[in-house]
This record gives structure tokens, C-alpha cells and sequence, in this order.
């Protein structure tokens, strides 16, 4: 479903990606591990046809994101890291413009949005402001807007930033019933034990891959848990030099 291939992005001098090649399954849960400024939203936005790529290639929903980026957005559901809804819209408006944007009108477009706010918990607060959502509820009416044309991947971007734990539980369970019904989820998380959540994980540090596997495996392979996973794998790639000028090409994939 998604196939990236020394994907890159250069802004100016400095190289915010760089030369990162993973494939993602169909249904499969991919989660996208990184601290601030690794690089994760710019391969989000590279994924989505929203960025074009400095180098390499990617292939999403079997559409290329550079030349066929029009075929990808209507391929995708992007829930991005910014507030993406109009606060002055209530909840149904937002949900209501989402779906004409995406085509749908009368008995379709009202069942999809009662659908969609009955999963959410949002069916009550129809009439209330996107403005003034508590911000667990915002996140879920975002979801439910990118998901209103049942995209074959849905893109979220830290989608968990700053939530309670209750939402964020709520959220990965929503998450795998996506998975399950066929949606390719590929999530972004600064969370690392949030990681368990997924079918794989790929680590990213200053823009390079360092790691890509299952959880469980990197934990049996490395010893002690995710956190302590990705902390040595970043000091052993640190003695490779990454960071926009590799001394040499590090082992990046199945590490
Ligand atoms: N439009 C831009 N112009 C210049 N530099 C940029 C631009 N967009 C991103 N960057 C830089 O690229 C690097 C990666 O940014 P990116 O937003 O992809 O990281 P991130 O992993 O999503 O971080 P965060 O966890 O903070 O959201 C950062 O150093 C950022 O400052
Ligand atoms: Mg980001």
C-alpha cells in the first residue's frame, strides 16, 4: 500500500530526509517513531502529494506522490499535526463540508456523518464549535472528517500529542478497527511505548531510518524496552555520522 524508495527532502542546505526506503503492508498498523525536528512530518507531507520529494520515489495506494499527487489525496485520509478543521464551523458543518468536498450529498453524506459521530462520541455535541472542542474531541472530529471518503490509508500525525490516556487508548482502538475493515494506518507518535500498538515500527532519527521492525522483535533482539531500543540504536548510528552528512551509508533496514 505504501512503497518509499531513497525518499529525501532538502530544504536549502540542510536535509531534513534522507534516503529512507520501507514498504507498508495493506491493513498493516505502521507507526513512525522519531523525536522533534526527526523528519517526521516532512515524510508524512511527502506521502500525502502535499511536499515534493528532493530525491528518491514513493508509491501510495499505487499512485506515485509526485507525478500523480491528485490520485493519492483522493486515495488518503491526513489528520495533520496543525488544527486542520474551521473553529467556526460547528461539528456537523465541519463534517458536512469534509463530506461535499469529498463528493458525498444527500442519504450518503448523512449516513456516513451519523456513522462516523456515533463512533466518535460526537453525536451530542453536533451543534458546538469545532473552536471549542476540548482537544480529545477535535482530534476525533479530524479523524472523522479524513475518514468520510473511507480512504485506503489514513495518514495521522502525532495524533496523540498531549492527550489524556483515555483518549489515547480510545484512539489506538479505533485505530485497529480501521485496520481490520482494510484502512492502512500510518501513524506518527513521539510516544515510543505507544509503539506496542503496531505491527511495525520504523524508528527515525535526523532524518535517517535507523530502525524497522516489529516491536517485539527489536525488543528481543536489542534487550530492554522500546525507549531503551531507540536510545542505543541512536548512539551506535551517532558513531556513523548521520544527520544530513553520512560519513558512511549505515545498515538502515530489518536492524
Ligand atoms: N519548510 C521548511 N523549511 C525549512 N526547514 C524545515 C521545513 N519544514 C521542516 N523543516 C525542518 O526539517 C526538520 C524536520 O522537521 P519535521 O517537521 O519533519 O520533524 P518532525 O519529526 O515532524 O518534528 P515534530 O515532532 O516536532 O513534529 C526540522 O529540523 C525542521 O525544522
Ligand atoms: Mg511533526
Amino acid at each position: 500500500m505504501i512503497e518509499v524508495l531513497a525518499l529525501g527532502r532538502r530544504f536549502g542546505d540542510f536535509w531534513a530526509v534522507r534516503n529512507i526506503s520501507f514498504e507498508v503492508g495493506a491493513g498493516e498498523i505502521f507507526g513512525f517513531l522519531g523525536p522533534n525536528g526527526s523528519g517526521k512530518s516532512t515524510t508524512i507531507r511527502m506521502l500525502c502529494g502535499l511536499l515534493k520529494p528532493s530525491e528518491g520515489s514513493a508509491r501510495v495506494a499505487g499512485f506515485d506522490v509526485a507525478g500523480e499527487a491528485e490520485s493519492v489525496k483522493r486515495s488518503i485520509g491526513y489528520v495533520s499535526q496543525q488544527f486542520s478543521l474551521y473553529p467556526d464551523l460547528t461539528v456537523q458543518e465541519n463534517m458536512r463540508f469534509f463530506a461535499g468536498v469529498y463528493g458525498l450529498f444527500g442519504d450518503a453524506r448523512r449516513n456516513r456523518i451519523q456513522a462516523l459521530a456515533e463512533r466518535a462520541d460526537l453525536a451530542g455535541r453536533a451543534k458546538e464549535l469545532a473552536g471549542d472542542l476540548p482537544s480529545g474531541f477535535r482530534q476525533r472530529l479530524a479523524l472523522c472528517c479524513a475518514l468520510m471518503h473511507q480512504p485506503r490509508v489514513l495518514f495521522l500525525d502525532e495524533p496523540t500529542a498531549g492527550a489524556d490516556p483515555f483518549f489515547r487508548e480510545s484512539l489506538w482502538e479505533w485505530i485497529a478497527e480501521l485496520s481490520a475493515a482494510g484502512t492502512t494506518p500510518f501513524v506518527t507518535t513521539h510516544y515510543l511505548e505507544e509503539a506496542e500498538h503496531c505491527d511495525r515500527v520504523a524508528f527515525i532519527d535526523r532524518g535517517t531510518l535507523i530502525a524497522l521492525d516489529r516491536p517485539q522483535d527489536l525488543m528481543r533482539r536489542h534487550g530492554g524496552s522500546l525507549e531503551e531500543v531507540f536510545f542505543r540504536l541512536v548512539q551506535e548510528q551517532a558513531q556513523w555520522g548521520v544527520g544530513g552528512a553520512p560519513k558512511a551509508t549505515p545498515p538502515v533496514s530489518s536492524r
